[in-house]
């Protein structure tokens, strides 16, 4: 019952002569729970990650295969609705998700039209959330790229849905919010069991927040699984030209200046931290 590609291929426009069609997604096959996933989807530009997120609220429906989502089989008859309030999606490009004449208002339309209630209670809560009750007033069309993007968010946790997608959205974001941002999906996670779903090309940040980690080159899926495994897949990060985070490159560089047999695969300071003073601590000791 959560998001399923079965052989799923997409392309964006379909001429008449079909051997001439450019896929933009191809042989997608993909599982995703709707509780308890925090997935990182990472890729060069232009490898479709916008694309997949798309189909996963059904604003794009495949060309080829099959994608059901919450049980049922996308079709352009199916009844969107009741998909798009479990699965909210934030735009990479906020700006194209904004119409109201106040930022209150904006926050307020998903909730709106989903029928719920405590409109203004909802707004000004997401709007607490994202740090933005001083521009509940504003209109949306003057704020800054980092302000509009905090509303975009608030306006999808507003409605609360089961599964959060989320395309790049730290960009804009200074280092502060961001990591505000992060550490509140991360609890929206753990403490509520929702599904989070990030685009990005941040390695730190996949690596320190996702549990799961989607690698799309070119329009197909080339990993799919846990972080631990990808970044001691040597080759294939070299072949996508994907950076280790931080704290792996600096473990990598102190195992081979000292080799004192550091487990390489930390993925927050402090962890990569704890791992060096155990390290370094065993051999002061002896
Ligand atoms: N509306 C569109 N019409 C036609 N082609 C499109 C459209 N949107 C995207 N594409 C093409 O589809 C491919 C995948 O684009 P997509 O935006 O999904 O990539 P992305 O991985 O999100 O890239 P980025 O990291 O730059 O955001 C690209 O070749 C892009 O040019
Ligand atoms: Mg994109």
């Amino acid at each position: 019952m959560g998001i399923v590609f079965s052989k799923v291929a997409f392309a964006y426009y379909r001429p008449r002569k079909k051997q001439s069609v450019r896929f933009v997604l191809e042989d997608i096959d993909l599982n995703i729970e709707t509780t308890n996933e925090f997935i990182a989807l990472v890729g060069h530009t232009g490898s479709g990650k916008s694309t997949l997120v798309q189909m996963m609220n059904a604003l794009l429906l495949p060309t080829e295969g099959k994608l059901e989502l919450l049980g049922k089989t996308v079709t352009p008859t199916l009844k969107l609705k009741p998909i798009r309030e479990k699965i909210g999606l934030v735009f990479q490009f906020p700006e194209y998700q904004v119409f109201e004449e106040t930022v209150a208002k904006e926050i307020a339309f998903g909730p709106k039209n989903f029928g719920m209630k405590d409109l203004e209670q909802r707004a000004k809560e997401a709007a607490e959330v994202m740090g933005i009750t001083g521009l509940l007033d504003r209109s949306p069309f003057t704020l800054s790229g980092g302000q509009l993007r905090k509303v975009a968010i608030a306006s999808i946790l507003a409605t609360n849905p089961d599964v959060l997608i989320l395309d790049e959205p730290t960009v804009g974001l200074d280092p502060l919010g961001k990591d505000d941002l992060l550490k509140f999906l991360k609890n929206l996670n753990e403490a509520m069991n929702k599904t989070i779903i990030v685009i990005t090309h941040d390695m730190e940040v996949a690596s320190k927040y996702a549990k799961r980690i989607i690698v799309l080159n070119q329009g197909r899926i080339v990993y799919n699984g846990d972080k631990k495994t990808l970044f001691a897949m040597d080759d294939l990060l070299e072949k996508y030209n994907l950076n280790y985070p931080n704290s792996v490159k600096i473990l990598r560089q102190m195992e081979a200046k000292f080799g004192v047999g550091l487990d390489v695969n930390q993925h927050s300071v402090s962890d990569a931290y704890a791992e060096i003073v155990k390290k370094f601590g065993e051999t002061d000791e002896q």
